[in-house]
């Protein structure tokens, strides 16, 4: 286990379309950038946060108290502007102590690229690296990409409970639990032609 600031580095990968993304955890000169991000996505895609990430008050708080041992906030770049986070949240203590819980989310104007993908594959090879033994995501039921892009990644379809959550317009939506056994997603990743196929394309 870690979380030395050091093992993390900046990645560049280049998306369907040809354009290339930079990578990286996130950093506290990032706050105004964030904001930016948070501010132009649609009200749909923030139901998945659980923050008001509109608020200013919040992504300081989020700068001034960084600390990758508890969550690990990655970001991809198109320059300077910011076009999707995935966090890695940890839990230091207690049964889940071994587990990560990851979110994402992708600017619509960078989805259907192979970027949460990207994205999530590189969550799974640092999870990996901090010792964590398994991630867990929830995911809704009715998102073909969301659950795509973590299959993708290694992630499994583990449980459903119906109506767990509700949509921006307050309608109650049915929630997939996916895992990813970081064990077996290396024997996969080693194992799978298609998996070493899918990374050439979309990393350096
Ligand atoms: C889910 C989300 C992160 C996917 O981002 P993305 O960058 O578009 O994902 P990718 O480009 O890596 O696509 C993943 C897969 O979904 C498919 N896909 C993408 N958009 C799609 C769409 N609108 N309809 C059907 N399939 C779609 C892709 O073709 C790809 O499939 P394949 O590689 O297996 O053929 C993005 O839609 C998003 O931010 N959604 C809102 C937040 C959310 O639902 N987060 C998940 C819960 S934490």
């Amino acid at each position: 286990m870690g979380g030395e600031e050091t093992i993390f580095g900046t990645k560049e990968v280049t998306l369907r379309s040809g354009k290339r993304i930079t990578i990286r955890p996130m950093i506290a000169e990032d706050e105004q950038a964030l904001l930016e991000f948070f501010r132009e996505l649609p009200d749909k895609l923030l139901v998945f946060l659980r923050h008001n990430v509109r608020d200013p008050a919040v992504i300081r708080e989020w700068v001034e108290h960084l600390s990758y041992d508890r969550v690990l906030p990655l970001l991809a770049l198109d320059g300077s502007k910011i076009v999707a986070d995935v966090t890695l949240h940890r839990i230091s203590h207690g049964w889940k102590r071994h587990i990560g819980q990851v979110r994402i989310v992708v600017s619509p104007d960078y989805q259907g690229q192979g970027l949460a993908t990207a994205m999530l594959n590189e969550v799974v090879e640092l999870a990996a690296e901090l010792g964590l033994e398994k991630l867990w995501a929830e995911v809704p039921l009715d998102s073909i990409a969301a659950v795509r892009a973590f299959r993708n990644a290694g992630f499994g379809c583990k449980a459903v409970i119906e109506g767990l959550v509700k949509d921006a317009e307050d309608n109650n939506m049915d929630i997939l639990i996916m895992v990813c056994d970081i064990e077996r997603y290396f024997d996969r990743k080693w194992l799978s032609k298609d998996i070493n196929l899918h990374h050439q394309i979309i990393r350096e």
